[in-house]
Parts: structure tokens; C-alpha cells; sequence
């Protein structure tokens, strides 16, 4: 047990106060009058009675209330102190006053919560000032068990030491901040994210929209316009203030100033960005347009920022991602959704919003670390790559990874590329591959078979064979126990096209375009005829008959594609998956397919299969193939 001096009984104080209580310490809670403390009392008493009822207390409420002490004095404290918490207001002439005082009267470590004065500036001229120490916590913190410990020029490092240990105590994961830059670490990348979605906001683009990719694509806890509501408008427009006069250099956001003319400003006045019907209640964002803003523009500036933190040697990129996670509620850490999204694709959309990125970034570019898909961005991820015949497969994080490799001849497929399907698919027949992509290398998912292949059979055995290569093909997806999905960017024809009935799950380009195109030479689309009309119906029949090509959204239309998202965004969606499945029970989803698969293994394709290849001795496909050949 320590004894603690909290200073500033407000906001933070009363939270930190209650923090260090419920972990056993003893608390002298210090503000400038009795009024504003019976406030702050009432306010703990309530916020320990709802934590008990949660069953998030050790101990009763009442003997933790027993260890918090109030004083309008310091000097009236007789104890021998630990540790100093100041959580006064924020202004510097305020806090170099106070810590004058604190200097004096006590040897103990002295720490602010101060979230912009630099450390040095209060710490510069006093005798002490190696004991003094940033903590800076974050709100409320009852429930976020974060503190960005922050260490002046003279910090010693036996202070940080306690710093961090006295954090420990309270239940709290620390993040080393080991050079005092305005915004610490998680406020400083939130802000640059904040800029960008701001400057959105002003060009246009509706909040609801922004805060929609937030929630929905993000996974991220709030809405960033959410989030500025609850944080309070005022309280942000004064942060980024107090920023920018230290040299932080972002936009001065007249949205902000319009709502705070306004009255706006946020849930504690009823309405902000959103309306709120009762105080705390949550923001109604409807799930829409998900698929029309790049997340990537979103967070890519933060992840620039991260980079500078990370290179310039203040905290690690555990540390960076502990702090998003923590601090924010954020599933996954910035720079892991970084690695997931991809770096090569990070350094291209910076480059698009006319932002250097950092050195860290190009560098990792230049040598060729892009994250998940090759196994190492900023951390290392599972990975290997073996190359099959006209397939490349990828064992990536959680899942496989495989790719149509004839761009050459428009990832057709030939008798050993059919064949790889089935090598790649036993391949994929690990416990901890939850499920398998399917994309295809340049301007195509997949055109099916490869008609110069057929062309050259000489009978009907041949025929018959390939077929044969091909419906075990088939039938290896149908039987596959993991969940497949297809990302298809370009043409899906014939084979190709077929193949999207036997995934689970389809997610197309928007400049896709699909076909059944076998009748153009004279064959039939086997799956399409069967399993196809068993799961779409008579509308997928006319595509089937005429092989006309159908645009993403026509497939869409017909049930054929699931997630139409604007070229560009196939790699964005592909990562946002593997990171929702991650979470997803295994046994769950191999039930899943284990059910699914019943009705894609029925005997008819075997019908359509002996239909297809009586076909291919006929004159008329022979012919079908060779006018193909000559286009
Ligand atoms: P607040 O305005 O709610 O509370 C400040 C309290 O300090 C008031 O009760 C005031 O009466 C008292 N006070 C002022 N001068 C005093 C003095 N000389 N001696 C004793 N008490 C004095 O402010 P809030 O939001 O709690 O912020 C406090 C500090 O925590 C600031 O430095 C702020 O930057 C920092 N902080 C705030 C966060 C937030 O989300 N509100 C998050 C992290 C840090």
C-alpha cells in the first residue's frame, strides 16, 4: 500500500483517485474547495457502486471509500507520501505554481497528468526535477487501463522506474513515452486521423459515412465523429489548440468552430455531430456505404505518424499498438492493420494524398516487407509460398492464399493447373487455416479451361480425361471444409465464372466482369446448370444460354457475386475478412461447410459433365474452339 496525493478532484482526479483506492492505496484527494470535493465524493461513491454491481470490485465499496481522504490543503497531510498525482487544469502557469509548492513539501515522486504542457517547462526550474515524472492517463480511468509515462530531460530513471511500478499497481499497461512530444503517443497519431476525417468532413463527405467505415470496416469502438462528441468538440478544438502552438501543424477545422458557435458541442449538451434522446445514450450510425470510402485514407496518416514515433526511437511498435488498443478500444493495433492493409499500399495512398511518407515506410517498402501477404511488415506473420503448376499457393496469418498464375493466357486453366487446385486445396488442410482466398495474378480471376489445350485432343479419351481432372477439381472445392472465398478483379469467364458457385463467399471489383461464356464454343457451363440453378434459379439460366457478360453488379443481381466494392478496394476487403474470421469458433464454421457441401456434391454434375464431353467429340465445338483460338 502507498500513500497517494491526487491534486484536481475534476474530471481525471476523481477518476485516478478512485483508480488508486480500489487497488489498495491509500488517497488524499486535494482540490482548491470542500464544495467541488463533495461533488467529486458523490461522483466516485457512484462510480464504485456501478463497477460493484458489475462485480468489477474486490473489495466493498465502502471500506474503498474509507481510504480516500479529502484535504483543500496540502498542507494539512502529516503522512509520509509515496507518489504525487497532479491533475489540475491545464495551464501552465497553474501547474509550475503547484509543483513550486510540491517540490518543497514532499521527496516523493511528483507526476502530471497533463496532457500538452511539456514536462520540462514545469519541471525546468526546481530542485526536484529529476523526481518529476508525466502520467498521463486517459478517461475515464476506471475503465481504461492506460498510462503514457512520460519522462522529462531531468527524469531520473529511478523515478520512471516507480512510475511505471506505482502504474502496475493500479492494473494498468504502461507505454514508455521516452521523449516528451506534444500529443504523447496515442493522441498524437488520434490527431492526425482526426485531421484527415475532418478535412473530409469539410470537402463533403457525410460523417455518418465516415463513421460507418470506422465501425463497420475498422472494427473500431466509435464513430470518429461519435467519438468527438463524447470526448466533448470543445474539448477537442481546445486540444488541437494547445497542439498546434507547440509546433504540431494541423488544419484549424471550421466544422469544429461552427458547432462550438453553435452550442454544439457534443453528448454532454444533448447534441453535437449526433443527436443524443439521453445523456450516454449512443450515436445511431446506420450501417451504410461501407465500400465507398478507402479506410486506408482514413488511418494511413496515423500509421505515418507511428512510423516517425517508431524511428525516432519514443516507443516501440508494441507500445504504438498497445496504446490503440488500450487507450482507444481498437480490436487490432494500428500497425497491424497496417501489415494487414498492406505497407506497399500505405506508402501509394500517402503518395496520393500528397503526404511524404515516413523514411520508415519507404524503407520498409524498399525492402520489400509489405506485411501479411509476405509474412513481414512490422511484425513477422506466419508465411510460405510454394509455386504449383499455374497456381501459386500462400499459407498467409490465419488463412491460404491462392492465385490463378497464367496472366500470360488469362489465368486459364490447364490439365496441370486444374490438377493444382486439388494439391493447393489439400495444402490449405490445416487446423489453423480458417479460410482460403482465391484471386488471380493481372487482368483475370480465371477463364476456365484452356482452349488450346482441348484443341488439341485427339479423341474422345482425352476428352474424357481432362473432364475428369476437371470435375475432381471441382469437386476438391466442394468437399473443402474451409471456408472459400473468391476475390475476383477482372474477368471471370467460363470455368472461371463456374467456379463462384461452388465458394462460399464472392467479393468482385466493380470493373469485374463474369460469363459463362461455353456456349460461344459450342460446350455448356456444367456447374452452372445444376448446382448454379439449385442455388440461384431459373435467373441464372439466361446467362447460361446466351453467355452474355454480366457486369459486378448484374452478377450481384443474380446472387452470383455477394460484395461488389470500386476497383482498388479487393485487397482492403480481403484483409478486412481474414481479420473478422480470426475470431470466428473453427469447429463452427467447418459445420458450417460440413452441411453446405452436402448440396454441392450432388451426382447431376456428373450428368453434366458426360453432356459436356459428348459434346466435345462433335465437329461443331471442335470448330467453336479453333474460331476462339483465331479472335
Ligand atoms: P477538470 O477541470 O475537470 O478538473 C480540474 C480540477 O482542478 C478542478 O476541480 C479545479 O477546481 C482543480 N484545481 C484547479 N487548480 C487547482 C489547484 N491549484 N489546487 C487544487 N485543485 C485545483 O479537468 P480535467 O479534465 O480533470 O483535467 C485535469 C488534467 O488532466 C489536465 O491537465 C488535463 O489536461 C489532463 N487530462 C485530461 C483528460 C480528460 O479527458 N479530461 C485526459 C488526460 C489528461
Amino acid at each position: 500500500m502507498k500513500n497517494v496525493i491526487v491534486i484536481g478532484a475534476g474530471t481525471m482526479g476523481a477518476g485516478i483517485a478512485t483508480v488508486c483506492a480500489i487497488n489498495g492505496h491509500k488517497v488524499f484527494l486535494i482540490d482548491i474547495n470542500q464544495d467541488i470535493l463533495n461533488k467529486s465524493i458523490e461522483r466516485i461513491k457512484w462510480s464504485l457502486e456501478s463497477l460493484h454491481r458489475k462485480g468489477r470490485l474486490k473489495l466493498s465499496p465502502d471500506i474503498i471509500m474509507n481510504s480516500i481522504k479529502t484535504e483543500t490543503s496540502i498542507e494539512n497531510i502529516q503522512e509520509h507520501i509515496d507518489i504525487v498525482i497532479e491533475a489540475v487544469v491545464e495551464k501552465s502557469s497553474v501547474k509550475k505554481e503547484l509543483f513550486k509548492i510540491l517540490d518543497e513539501r514532499f521527496d516523493s515522486i511528483l507526476a502530471t497528468n497533463t496532457s500538452s504542457i511539456p514536462i520540462d517547462e514545469i519541471a525546468r526550474d526546481l530542485k526536484g526535477r529529476k523526481r518529476i515524472i508525466g502520467m498521463h492517463f486517459f478517461n475515464p480511468p476506471t475503465l481504461i487501463n492506460l498510462v503514457e509515462i512520460i519522462p522529462g530531460e531531468y527524469t531520473s530513471t529511478e523515478t520512471i522506474e516507480k512510475a511505471m511500478e506505482f502504474s502496475r499497481s493500479l492494473g494498468m499497461e504502461t507505454i514508455l513515452v521516452k521523449r516528451d512530444i506534444p500529443g504523447f503517443v496515442v493522441n498524437r497519431i488520434n490527431l492526425r486521423i482526426f485531421d484527415t476525417v475532418l478535412t473530409m468532413a469539410e470537402n463533403g463527405v457525410d460523417i455518418e459515412d465516415i463513421d460507418s467505415v470506422a465501425r463497420y470496416r475498422l472494427m473500431l469502438p466509435m464513430g470518429f465523429f461519435e467519438l468527438f462528441d463524447f470526448i466533448g468538440i470543445d474539448v477537442l478544438y481546445n486540444v488541437i489548440n494547445e497542439l498546434n502552438s507547440r509546433g504540431f501543424g494541423i488544419g484549424d477545422h471550421r466544422i469544429l468552430r461552427e458547432k462550438i458557435e453553435r452550442g454544439k458541442i457534443g453528448m454532454k449538451v444533448g447534441e453535437g455531430f449526433y443527436r443524443y434522446g439521453k445523456s450516454y445514450a449512443r450515436a445511431v450510425i446506420r450501417k451504410r456505404d461501407v465500400y465507398g470510402i478507402d479506410p486506408l485514407r482514413i488511418i494511413s496518416v496515423g500509421i505515418n505518424e507511428a512510423s516517425w514515433i517508431i524511428r525516432n526511437g519514443i516507443a516501440s511498435v508494441e507500445d504504438v499498438d498497445r496504446g490503440q488498443r488500450i487507450g482507444m478500444g481498437y480490436a487490432a493495433g494500428l500497425l497491424e492493420m497496417a501489415d494487414g492493409y498492406g505497407i506497399d499500399n500505405v506508402n501509394l495512398i500517402l503518395k496520393s494524398m500528397n503526404i511524404k511518407p515516413d523514411p520508415l515506410l519507404e524503407k520498409m517498402l524498399d525492402e520489400g516487407r509489405f506485411g501479411i501477404k509476405n509474412g513481414y511488415g512490422f511484425y513477422r506473420w506466419p508465411y510460405r509460398k510454394v509455386d504449383l503448376q499455374g497456381l501459386i499457393y500462400e499459407r498467409r496469418w490465419n488463412h491460404a492464399f491462392i492465385t490463378f498464375n497464367r496472366p500470360e493466357r488469362m489465368n486459364s486453366l490447364d490439365l496441370k493447373a486444374w490438377d493444382s487446385i486439388k494439391i493447393a486445396l489439400s495444402m490449405a488442410d490445416e487446423d489453423d487455416v480458417r479460410c482460403i482466398f482465391f484471386s488471380g495474378k493481372g487482368r483475370a480471376f480465371c477463364t476456365g479451361d484452356d482452349i488450346k489445350e482441348m484443341y488439341s485432343w485427339k479423341n474422345r479419351e482425352e476428352s474424357m480425361s481432362f473432364f475428369s481432372h476437371v470435375e475432381d477439381a471441382f469437386r476438391s472445392l466442394a468437399k473443402s471444409d474451409k471456408i472459400l472465398i473468391a476475390l475476383v478483379d477482372g474477368y471471370a469467364y467460363g470455368g472461371g465464372a463456374e467456379m463462384l458457385l461452388l465458394f462460399d463467399y464472392v467479393i468482385s471489383s466493380s470493373a469485374s466482369e463474369i460469363s459463362f461464356s461455353e456456349v460461344k464454343i459450342g460446350a455448356i457451363p456444367p456447374v452452372a446448370t445444376t448446382l448454379g440453378i439449385d442455388m440461384l434459379g431459373r435467373k441464372i439460366l439466361r446467362y447460361a444460354i446466351f453467355g452474355d457478360p454480366m457486369n459486378a453488379e448484374e452478377a450481384r443481381g443474380i446472387g452470383l457475386v455477394d460484395t461488389v466494392v470500386p476497383e482498388g478496394q479487393i485487397e482492403r476487403i480481403y484483409y478486412e475478412i481474414s481479420r473478422s474470421i480470426e475470431d470466428l469458433d473453427k469447429n463452427a464454421l467447418k459445420s458450417i461447410k460440413k452441411i453446405v457441401n452436402v448440396k454441392k456434391l450432388s451426382d447431376d454434375l456428373r450428368y453434366s459433365l458426360n453432356e459436356l464431353i459428348d459434346l466435345s467429340t462433335r465437329e461443331s465445338f471442335k470448330e467453336g474452339m479453333r474460331k476462339f483460338l483465331e479472335r
